[in-house]
């Protein structure tokens, strides 16, 4: 059993195969955390220090007792009103405009399986027999006639704890909820660095490591998303913690919208790690009966490094947030017309794109923007989602069958919840996007939000792509999303304060129900590229296009950054032309295929109809590459050998879970002089065993290449890529 509580104590114990979580009820009724780390057993009280610190430190008023302050003690779910000055999950506002909670617990309950979120994505268990386990215990207000059920899901081999909270109005007067955070971990001492990762639009995610000092720390995103500038995955650590070594704690946020991670230092250097909602724009309302669910948060440990966060996460991402038949499957090699010809295109030039292509070997074709209504370039007609036939010389479904009669799936984009004013959906229904009466709309790439917290809205988006995707065998989705929600005001909303959350259960409701309806789509996630790489669309998306950036040297830094919280299976990478198109780059085919054929959505996006030959042997022969090795990119345990932000060369790793296989990059990222060999170290092959290396037909023992490492050639050119491809001599 992964969930425990002791009656006598109070203490409610969390196991997992290599980590413990402890929390106690305690004889005040308070909830205080005590312990998140290494697998232990015993009773951890003793951990938390009780003086009389300070006046300054206000007391409970039944407590009677100097020597206890919330604003001192772990707290498990810190809210406002109680004497905790820190930074808070949790604050209400009653119906007389008083702030002031105080959340005591009353009672738990442990069941069998993981729970799951009503509107929510949330983590899954995948079996009957992996020893799923679901916390519940209620904290509740007496005087509001709050409760707040914290949740807490187990799953125990993957050394995975989730923490969600039900925040209910079982009281007899409306309350507004301020800011409703998921989960904080407060730590009662430690010296510790912050990783967070950030960015801007094709350039995401880069990983930003800082001291934790006093004061507050803080990431999130105002923009609607989860955004292409701060992604909601947030990492505590060691402050000598490397990717092999140290204690490290990760929080990921199972949402899509707007979210705020922090890390704050106290007055007695104890630090607390939040995450949840933002409370920008967020006043939530709830009368007598209702809740609201602050989203779901997924917590791991490690005391190997940050390598182990990874795995933790990866192996989590991969089978219980991923969902439906592509989870587990090759995903199709594409080609995507975007970068091949932008608006550019009509049903002829793709249908030789899809000749090309299927000579190539390539699986897919998607028709990316353009294809619809009078979509001519990226200032209109977003919302009409009527095929433009006589750009494609024909109905769709002629376009679908012939890519199909040349043996390729056929695919398109789609940006739902979008609206041009130079379109019909808008100028017959207005009031759909959202923008405020009396105030110009702020536009962002000349189009205007449509307000998903409308059911009707919904349902007219959702017949519009049920007649595109009911037209021919279209098996590929790419759902785009292309700007900042600035303006919030929905016509319908009673309280515009819970728009904004309103928007993105909207959203997921609507990817529910095309799923739903469609089974075997396979949807690639997209908010200009990476603006919306979160587990909340994993959930949907089994994989998100990582980044509108594809020179292959940024790439490889966005990669490496997204590779902390997501594994490589959820990745879309593609080969693009040289120059490259957002930064002049000139990279060789060679390594651009390498770095693309490190993620799970493979695939080209340029004008193979130019292509001379030998480039079109080139991708023959990645084709076929990917197809040797594309399990292991999808299934196989990841390593960042090397950062390819501050080392001379770029080098990772996937192993298969048996160490029977292994697939190692390496790509020259810079070159000095004469004579320095760079050598590439693998990591994670079975100590002992030989390995036959297939591309150069070589034997290498795995403790020599895990210790000394591979040289490649000395005087190697930038961008001179290797793979590796070892399979384990058994027997
Ligand atoms: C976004 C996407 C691109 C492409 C364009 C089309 O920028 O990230 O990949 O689909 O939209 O307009």
């Amino acid at each position: 059993m992964s969930c425990a509580y002791d009656a006598e104590s109070g203490l409610f114990t969390i196991h997992t195969q290599n980590s413990t979580y402890q929390m106690v009820a305690d004889e005040h009724r308070y909830l205080l955390h005590l312990y998140y780390g290494a697998r232990t057993e015993g009773d951890l009280r003793y951990l938390v220090t009780y003086a009389d610190r300070s006046g300054m430190c206000a007391s409970p008023h039944d407590v009677q007792d100097r020597t206890y302050s919330l604003d001192v003690l772990p707290q498990e779910y810190a809210f406002q009103g109680g004497g905790d000055m820190r930074s808070p999950l949790l604050v209400v506002r009653d119906a007389h405009g008083t702030f002031g909670c105080d959340l005591r617990y009353v009672r738990h309950e442990i069941r069998d399986g993981k729970y799951a979120l009503k509107g929510l994505p949330a983590v899954y268990s995948d079996t009957e027999d992996d020893g799923a386990q679901t916390l519940s215990i209620t904290l509740t207000d007496a005087r509001l006639g709050l409760e707040v059920e914290l949740l807490y899901g187990v799953l125990p081999k993957l050394d995975i704890i989730t923490r969600a909270a039900i925040i209910k109005n079982a009281g007899a007067e409306k309350i507004v909820i301020k800011r409703a955070q998921t989960a904080c971990l407060d730590m009662v001492h430690g010296t510790f660095d912050a990783i967070t990762f950030c960015g801007r639009h094709a350039m995401e995610r880069r990983p930003s490591r800082r001291h934790v000092g006093h004061g507050s720390l803080s990431v999130g995103s105002r923009r609607g998303m989860s955004s292409n500038q701060y992604n909601p995955l947030m990492i505590l650590c060691d402050r000598d913690a490397t990717e092999t070594s140290g204690r490290a704690w990760s929080m990921s946020f199972v949402y899509s919208g707007g979210f705020l991670a922090e890390i704050e230092m106290d007055q007695f250097d104890q630090v607390r790690m939040q995450m949840g909602l933002t409370d920008e724009q967020f006043s939530y309302p709830l009368k007598p009966g209702e809740q609201l669910i602050a989203p779901e948060v997924i917590l791991t440990y490690s005391n190997a490094g940050l390598e182990r966060i990874s795995h933790n996460l990866h192996r989590c991402m991969r089978k219980h947030v991923c969902r439906g038949p592509w989870r587990d499957r090759p995903r199709p090699i594409l080609i995507n017309s975007w970068e091949a010809a932008y608006f550019d295109f009509n049903g002829d030039s793709l249908a030789r794109l899809a000749d090309k292509a299927a000579e190539l070997g390539i699986e897919m074709l998607v028709m990316d923007d353009g294809w619809f209504g009078e979509r001519k370039d990226d200032l209109r007609a977003l919302g009409d989602w009527t095929v433009n036939e006589q750009k494609l010389g024909g109905p769709l479904r002629q376009l679908a069958d012939y890519v199909n009669s040349v043996g390729l799936k056929f695919g398109i984009w789609v940006e739902p919840e979008m609206v041009s004013e130079d379109s019909d959906l808008f100028r017959a229904h207005p009031d759909w996007a959202l923008s405020i009466p009396g105030k110009d709309p702020v536009l962002g790439r000349d189009q205007l939000v449509l307000d998903m917290s409308r059911k009707d809205v919904r349902d007219n988006l959702f017949e519009q792509l049920c007649g595109i995707l009911d037209q021919a065998n279209i098996e590929y989705v790419k759902w785009d999303y292309n700007r900042s929600i600035v303006d919030v005001y929905s016509r319908l909303a009673e309280d515009q304060g819970r728009v904004l959350y309103d928007y993105v259960l909207g959203l997921y409701d609507l990817l529910e129900r095309i799923i739903q309806r469609y089974p075997t789509l396979l949807i690639e996630g997209c908010s200009a590229g990476g603006g919306r790489f979160d587990a909340g669309m994993l959930y949907y998306t089994p994989q998100i296009w990582t980044s509108d950036n594809t020179d292959a040297h940024d790439r490889m830094t966005i990669q490496y950054g997204t590779s902390f919280g997501y594994p490589c299976s959820s990745m879309g990478a593609h080969v693009s032309a040289c120059p490259n198109e957002i930064n002049g780059r000139e990279v060789p085919l060679s390594c651009r295929g390498t770095v693309a054929m490190a993620g799970g959505g493979f695939g080209y996006e340029l004008d193979l109809l130019e292509l001379p030959e030998r480039a079109c042997e080139i991708i023959k022969g990645q084709v076929k590459r990917y197809h040797e090795i594309e399990h292991l990119v999808r299934e196989g345990l990841y390593y960042r050998l090397s950062s390819p932000l501050t080392d001379a060369i770029a080098a990772w790793g996937y192993v298969a879970e048996d160490g029977s296989e292994a697939l190692v990059s390496a790509v020259v990222m810079n070159v000095e002089g004469y004579g320095v060999a760079n050598y590439v170290v693998p990591r994670g092959l079975t100590r002992g065993a030989l390995y036959h290396e297939e591309y150069s037909d070589t034997v290498y023992a795995a403790d020599a290449i895990m210790d000394m490492g591979i040289p490649l050639p000395v005087g190697s050119a930038p961008y001179m890529s290797r793979m590796y491809h070892f399979v384990r001599i058994d027997g």
